[in-house]
């Protein structure tokens, strides 16, 4: 048995409605998962080491549920776009540039570094339709200590001729993308992503759903996003009910564990079918403000019971920091509160478990401190916020709208303490 024990001010939420804080506990983990949260150590861990963190909160890492890659050296840029503007202008063009390993090398290599300063321990990430480069990614991930999944991107129309798959070859080179991981990779495992109806044709989704079937993999993809997107939709199948019902047709939306990025728009009847599917949605306010693509009916999705987490969607969104997007979808659910529905804003803590526990269950027992969970953690000295006493739920609101990777002292997979990845490489 390996046990490691951290002490320090516990804070972990369970469900979006509960918050669970524990000053000055123990939490256990034996093998990489949490085994108990205790006040005192029980006496079967009296002879093991404490790492005592003192007055430090102890928080689950962030798992961000939905992010581009390859599209890091974009952030910030082109953010007076609306989506389909915005992908042809600058997305496709960054994208291209991954036909290139040497440079996907060195850009996701800056990309890994980012999520690991900034608190992410998993993260279900795009790659591009290039497969040396989604695996060079998959890669550095695992090196680095990070979870989660990564996909070679599928295309094989209305993208630009750089970007643009022959049908069967983009079905083989996913093939050889998840072989290719098979040995080489344990946390970080590869994920089906067609990248969003517009850019594959039915024979592509047909053979992806295939895959998803015999292989039981995971799906990852977009799901109305902006009204143009969805109007397109409509125009190439005009046969199915909404944009849903095309995944669905193709056995890419709940057959097998699927994350959809957005949902902004959805309908009824597309809200009920995630609901009976289980399909995950991962709100990304960051980018929905920046591309003007709406407000995401987060309480609605929460007070149906739907599988919901957060994603950065980079370069969409402008920022990698998951403290960022919470802030931003407590702020943008109060605008929606205003504006839009008047159902009850987001709260902190409701926010709180979006990043953590509500992204983490697309991977597994992965963000929470409950037992069986994996013991993923970041140590959080916030005296650079503030030094008046305050208490934990007061100091976990202020470093989320206030902290920066500065405030991250440690983190944790798996119960493994992750180095800098730029002094390990
Ligand atoms: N829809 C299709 N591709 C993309 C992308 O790269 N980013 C976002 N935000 N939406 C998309
Ligand atoms: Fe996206």
């Amino acid at each position: 048995m390996s046990a490691i024990i951290l002490k320090g001010q516990t804070v972990y939420a369970p469900s979006s409605q509960k918050l669970t804080v524990r000053p000055d506990a123990h939490l256990v983990a034996e093998d990489g998962k949490v085994t108990g949260v205790y006040d005192a150590l029980p006496g079967i861990y009296s002879c093991a080491p404490v790492v005592d963190y003192g007055d430090r909160l102890i928080l689950p890492g962030f798992n961000d549920l939905h992010v581009h890659a390859p599209q890091f050296p974009n952030r910030g840029m082109g953010m007076d776009k609306e989506l389909l503007p915005w992908l042809n202008a600058y997305t496709f063009p960054q994208e291209a540039k991954f036909e290139d390993v040497a440079y996907a090398r060195r850009v996701y290599r800056r990309f890994v570094r980012e999520l690991w300063r900034v608190g992410t321990t998993r993260a279900a990430v795009f790659a591009t339709i290039h497969t040396p480069s989604a695996g060079i990614l998959a890669e550095q991930m695992e090196r680095a200590g990070l979870g989660g999944y990564v996909g070679k991107v599928n295309m094989d129309r209305n993208s630009p001729p750089a970007l643009t798959e022959l049908t069967d070859a983009s079905l083989a080179n996913t093939i050889r993308f998840i072989e290719g991981l098979e040995n080489r990779t344990r946390r970080v495992r590869p994920i089906l992503t067609p990248r969003f109806v517009p850019s594959c044709t039915e024979a592509l989704l047909r053979g992806l759903g295939r895959l998803a079937e015999e292989h039981g993999l995971p799906v990852q993809s977009h799901l109305s996003e902006n009204e143009e997107e969805i109007a397109w939709v409509r125009e190439l199948h005009p046969q199915c009910r909404d944009y849903a019902s095309v995944y669905d047709a193709f056995g890419l939306f709940g057959q097998t564990p699927t994350v959809m990025a957005h949902c902004i728009h959805v309908t009824d009847d597309e809200i009920a079918l995630m609901k009976r599917r289980g399909v995950y949605a991962a709100h990304c306010p960051t980018s929905n403000l920046n591309l003007s693509s709406g407000i995401a009916p987060m309480r609605r999705f929460l007070d149906e019971g739907l599988n919901v987490g957060l994603g950065s969607d980079v370069a969409g969104g402008h920022t990698l920091s998951m403290m960022d997007v919470m802030a931003s979808a407590v702020q943008s659910s109060k605008v929606r509160w205003k504006y839009v529905d008047g159902k009850a804003p987001l709260t902190t803590a409701e926010v709180f478990y979006l990043a953590t526990k509500g992204s983490g269950a697309f991977f597994g027992q992965v963000g929470s401190f409950e037992s069986g969970y994996a013991m993923d953690c970041l140590v959080v000295d916030d005296s650079r916020l503030g030094d008046e006493p305050r208490s934990i739920e007061e100091r976990l609101e202020r470093f989320i709208y206030l902290g920066d990777n500065r405030e991250i002292v440690a983190r944790y997979v798996d119960g493994a303490l992750l180095p800098d990845p730029e002094e390990t490489e």
